[in-house]
């Protein structure tokens, strides 16, 4: 999507948050409700230095929920992909669908563009459906934001820490 397209589902789903901030529903869980460690706490760090760099607040909900709501303009990229997998899908096509994601990533680059993917979209489920008028078994997984980053931006500072090489992988035999 672009120009008009776009901004028919960005204006629709911000007239829709002021309803219902939190969306439609999620079409699937983003994180287990319980997610355990390690896990959880990679997560937590993304999150503190991704507001630490904005300057925003830990308790200042208004100013995180500001944020969250640039997720659903595409963060001012001038095109916005929606990610759609059909319904009866499970966890082997989820994972066909996030090298598929991979490739685009990787294709925009090559091309001079970037992108973010967006999960946050698939709050959006049902009026992302409405307004892409798309069948009801496509399930959203995600959103993804295409253009030219703002290099300057605080947030593109963000440089998330990778785990030791022995804490991701167990060579065996060698
Ligand atoms: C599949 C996927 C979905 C993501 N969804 C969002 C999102 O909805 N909103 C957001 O701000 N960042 C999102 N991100 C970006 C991450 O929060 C993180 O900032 C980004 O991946 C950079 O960290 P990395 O270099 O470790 O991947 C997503 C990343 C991936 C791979």
């Amino acid at each position: 999507m672009q120009g008009d397209a776009l901004g028919e589902l960005v204006d629709r789903v911000a007239e829709k948050s002021k309803q219902t901030p939190f969306g439609d529903g999620p079409e699937y869980e983003i994180y287990p409700a319980e997610l355990s460690e390690p896990y959880f706490s990679r997560r937590a760090e993304v999150g503190y230095g991704m507001y630490s760099l904005l300057g925003i607040d830990r308790d200042d909900a208004a100013a995180r929920g500001a944020q969250m709501a640039k997720n659903f303009r595409f963060f001012g990229a001038p095109v916005g992909m929606i990610l759609t997998i059909d319904k009866q899908m499970g966890a082997p096509q989820f994972s066909d669908l996030g090298l598929f994601l991979g490739n685009i990533m990787l294709l925009a680059r090559e091309k001079g563009l970037h992108t973010c993917p967006q999960e946050a979209w698939s709050l959006w489920g049902r009026t992302i459906r409405e307004v892409l008028d798309l069948p009801e078994n496509e399930l959203v997984f995600c959103g993804v934001a295409v253009g030219h980053a703002s290099v300057d931006a605080p947030i593109n500072r963000l440089r998330t820490s990778r785990a030791a090489l022995d804490e991701v992988a167990d060579f065996r035999g060698f």
